[in-house]
């Protein structure tokens, strides 16, 4: 693979930074941290990290709502251990992703405070998006839109003469006001917040929410817009999933991309995006794709997809199509910090105890056991896949979610604005465990603060410490599928070929002589002759595949 393009079949490792190790003991985690654990990284196997914001932030959506873009949040660390950090990675091999929130600031960016300030019909103003409200005391908010995060996507504003005034509009937590991508010093600010971190050795960005940037002029209501009719093959997140939609994926929004490739493209080596885009279907991921666009997306469709072999094949069919259609490279992604575990997910049973990637859409009893077993067949599948892939923090530990966390722990913005009723996100953000060393399961120093996130006791049980060099340890997989993923010339970028395999079933074929039979949930599938074998998720039953496995053949 050519230097520059390392990122077609890079295999990325999510740092959720806050949770990932906690070097000075205040409970939350850091970059001393991160730098302590670059080696357990490398030791995984994996190309580069992708670091969630660590810029200042006064962490109403644990640092998604930014208040300074070119700088350092003092609890993480300075400016200079950012630049040590960047260093120290790329001296391992490692490449290092930042990420951009573009849509919102925090309500503490100085821009806001001028806002606040400038009052209605100000220049200041129109860096967002303030319009007076309706009915006769402009009391009602200007539009029927939602916040993702429950409660309208409005908030009204007190004017700096004391009295009720204009509303602001927040597509997040109020505290996250989006910014007016149709002002000049929005454009010029990203460029230059993109400029600064490229010029400290930044080797991309992961873009936050990249498809809600721009907003459709009139700003009408949702209600005037036909729900019905969905094409899609992917359950439909209501809401999301729609053509047309007023905030979210709008055709304008790609201008803005191509602004940001050109500014990636000076750079040498050129620097990259992934685009966090939750869009209806494949067909729209790849608007983001083209040439002249971004680089990667995040495929939600297979992180959304169930453990049952014919979505699985479906969503594979559609993503390889749809990129190919514009020569972009794939991405398979299982979890990250803002679904729950799929370990969790997969202990369910899939055709009825799943309705979503949420903690609140998983119906029935869990049985981890059978979770751990599928994710461990998942993980090897993704491998195998052509493209690059991402792993969330604690996905190579088998980590499931922790679904009772004690309410008055709740962070996530989730749980208050839904009045309680929606646990949200913290559950797969609880800190890692590395070991079973001190209180904190090695998260923090011996005498640390307790972190952000109570660890439940049985988190013990899954510290890298107890699984490194235990044969057959979720931790021993990763390493061992993602070495041998990097010796295969097969795997990677490039195509794939389906072989036919009994019902509940997917085997492939990849060039030169690679194999791989996964099984979902069919009678044990026998190898096919001349094929012989290179790893397995599970042990093979009397030489054939059992259900809920994956295994990897030479041919
Ligand atoms: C997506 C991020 O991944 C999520 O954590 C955040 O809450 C929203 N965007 C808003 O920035």
């Amino acid at each position: 693979m050519h230097h520059a393009d390392w990122w077609r079949d890079a295999v990325i490792y999510q740092v959720y930074i806050r949770s990932f190790a906690d070097a000075d003991g205040d409970g939350l985690g850091d970059i001393a941290g991160l730098r302590s654990k670059l080696d357990h990284l490398v030791s995984l196997g994996i190309d580069a990290i992708w670091i969630n914001p660590w810029y200042p932030s006064p962490m109403a959506d644990a640092g998604y709502d930014v208040s300074d873009y070119r700088a350092i949040e003092p609890r993480f660390g300075t400016l200079g251990d950012a630049e040590t950090l960047i260093a120290e990675a790329h001296e391992r091999g490692l490449r290092v992703l930042l990420d951009i929130v573009p849509n919102h600031t925090s309500d503490q960016h100085v821009w806001f405070q001028e806002a606040l300030a400038a009052g209605p019909g100000s220049a200041a103003r129109d860096r967002y998006i303030f319009r007076e409200g309706r009915g006769p005391n402009g009391d009602q908010p200007p539009n029927d839109w939602r916040s993702a995060f429950h409660g309208s996507a409005w908030t009204r504003v007190t004017e700096p003469d004391g009295t009720p005034g204009q509303w602001y509009l927040h597509l997040f937590a109020s505290q996250q006001p989006d910014v007016n991508w149709h002002h000049p010093d929005v454009h010029a600010d990203f460029l230059e917040t993109l400029r600064f971190w490229f010029d400290r050795g930044a080797d991309g960005f992961r873009i936050d929410v990249a498809h809600s940037l721009v907003k459709e002029d009139g700003l009408p209501d949702m209600a005037e817009r036909n729900w019905a009719r969905l094409p899609f093959r992917i359950q439909p997140i209501p809401g999301v999933h729609q053509t047309d939609h007023p905030h979210w994926d709008r055709d304008e929004v790609h201008e803005i991309y191509r602004e940001w490739r050109r500014v990636a493209d000076a750079y040498d080596p050129p620097r990259v995006f992934v685009a966090e885009a939750w869009v209806p279907d494949p067909s729209r991921t790849v608007l983001y794709l083209r040439a002249d666009e971004l680089h990667t997306a995040f495929n939600f469709d297979f992180l959304r997809c169930r453990w049952l072999a014919d979505d699985l094949r479906a969503v594979i069919d559609d993503t390889l199509r749809e990129h190919r259609s514009v020569g972009a490279t794939p991405t398979w992604v299982l979890s990250n910090h803002d679904v729950a575990r799929h370990v969790s997910r997969f202990a369910r049973p899939q055709r009825t105890g799943v309705r979503g990637h949420h903690l609140r859409d998983l119906a029935a009893e869990a049985d981890l056991a059978l979770g751990l077993r599928r994710a461990r067949a998942a993980a090897m599948l993704m491998f195998a896949l052509p493209g690059s892939c991402y792993v969330y923090q604690g996905d190579e530990l088998g980590l499931p979610e922790v679904e009772d966390l004690p309410e008055e722990s709740l962070q996530d913005p989730t749980w208050e604005r839904s009045g309680h009723r929606d646990r949200g996100r913290d559950g797969c953000r609880v800190p890692v465990p590395w070991s079973t060393a001190t209180p904190s399961f090695g998260f923090g120093p011996e005498h640390g603060a307790e972190p952000w996130l109570p660890q439940p006791a049985w988190f013990g049980e899954f510290a890298a410490s107890e699984q490194d060099g235990v044969d057959g340890s979720m931790l021993e997989l990763y390493r061992t599928a993602l070495g041998q993923r990097r010796a295969e010339a097969a795997l990677g970028e490039g195509e794939m070929a389906w072989v036919a395999s009994p019902e509940g079933s997917l085997v492939f074929t990849r060039e030169p002589g690679f194999g791989c039979i996964v099984n979902v949930e069919a009678e044990p599938v026998a190898v096919p002759e001349g094929w012989t074998f290179v790893l397995s998720s599970a042990p093979l039953v009397d030489g054939r595949v059992a259900a809920d496995t994956t295994a990897w053949f030479h041919r």
